[in-house]
């Protein structure tokens, strides 16, 4: 088997483990452009709405979950691995979330043994009881670890900035993962914009070069603005919706959870018209 077939093979095995729960992956190829801030504030902000909402922190070797919510959790993804507890036992409650943290004693998930492949597929499968929706933050760059992880969601939102290298990025992470799995849907977080205007830029900038030369097109979900308040909130280990509810990255993350979460309430709706029929 090649490196391709490798992947979707994990790919299909994680599908069919992790059941009918609902999976988030949230990647951007390039690094430093918020995929860790999104991932929290969409997490606080759906469980607001009381969507139960799991975080799994898969930027291994550098996860930083925990820090910023200014938590040290005693055990990670690494002791469920190794067998030494169970996934109730390493899950961290906060902020209305149960967050899964990351690990700096495993490299990927693409290596593990057959027996911690079993482990982690039986632990996860638990999280269909536990949860709604699981959210989980990958690592910047297309290493076999990041791809494997998007291939394993349902979909794949990619957070992407103004900067040119960014847009390119993440044109590589459609790339790649459309040539092993071309019907993965993505969608747009447009974040540190002016505005609506410069969102809308880089989403035709990147959506159109997806269309022409891939022939993907994306989604847009919506836009964060370049807002110091972030920057604060990181400092002070806090999600910024909980640091300054009323700033303007607050609302653009509420925002942004609302969409979501009419695209939720639509799908179920069709997948109830669909069933209706048959
Ligand atoms: N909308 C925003 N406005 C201002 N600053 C922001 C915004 N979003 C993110 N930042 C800043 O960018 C930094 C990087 O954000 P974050 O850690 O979420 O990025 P990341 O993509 O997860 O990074 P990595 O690739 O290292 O995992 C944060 O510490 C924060 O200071
Ligand atoms: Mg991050």
């Amino acid at each position: 088997m090649n490196q391709a077939d490798d992947l979707l093979q994990l790919n299909r095995s994680w599908s069919s483990h992790v059941g009918r729960l609902r999976t988030i992956a949230i990647s951007s190829g390039k690094g430093g452009v918020g995929k860790t801030n999104v991932v929290l504030n969409l997490g606080v902000a759906l469980a607001r709405k009381k969507v139960r909402v799991g975080i799994l922190d898969a930027d291994f070797g550098l996860g930083n979950i925990d820090i910023m919510l200014g938590i040290d959790p005693e055990r990670d993804i690494n002791d469920l691995l190794e067998e030494r507890a169970l996934l109730e036992e390493i899950l961290v409650k906060r902020s209305g979330l149960s967050i899964i943290p990351a690990t700096s004693g495993i490299q990927s998930l693409t290596h593990l043994s057959p027996r911690q492949e079993s482990v982690l597929f039986r632990e996860l499968r638990k999280l269909e009881k536990m949860v709604d929706l699981l959210i989980i933050d990958t690592g910047a760059g297309i290493s076999d670890n990041v791809i494997s992880l998007l291939l394993s969601a349902d979909e794949v939102f990619l957070v992407v900035s103004p900067e040119p290298t960014s847009i390119v990025d993440a044109y590589a992470v459609v790339k790649v993962v459309g040539e092993i799995d071309p019907g993965k849907p993505f969608s747009v977080v447009a974040n540190f914009v002016s505005g609506e205007a410069e969102a809308a830029e880089i989403f035709l900038k990147l959506s159109r070069a997806t269309q022409k030369f891939l022939g993907k097109s994306l989604d847009y979900l919506g836009a964060v603005q370049r807002d110091p308040s972030v920057t604060e909130a990181v400092r002070s280990q806090c999600p910024v919706l909980e640091y300054q509810p009323q700033c303007p990255a607050s609302h653009d993350f509420l925002k942004l959870a609302r969409t979501l979460q009419n695209r939720i309430y639509q799908r179920m709706g069709k997948n109830a018209e669909a069933a209706g029929r048959t």
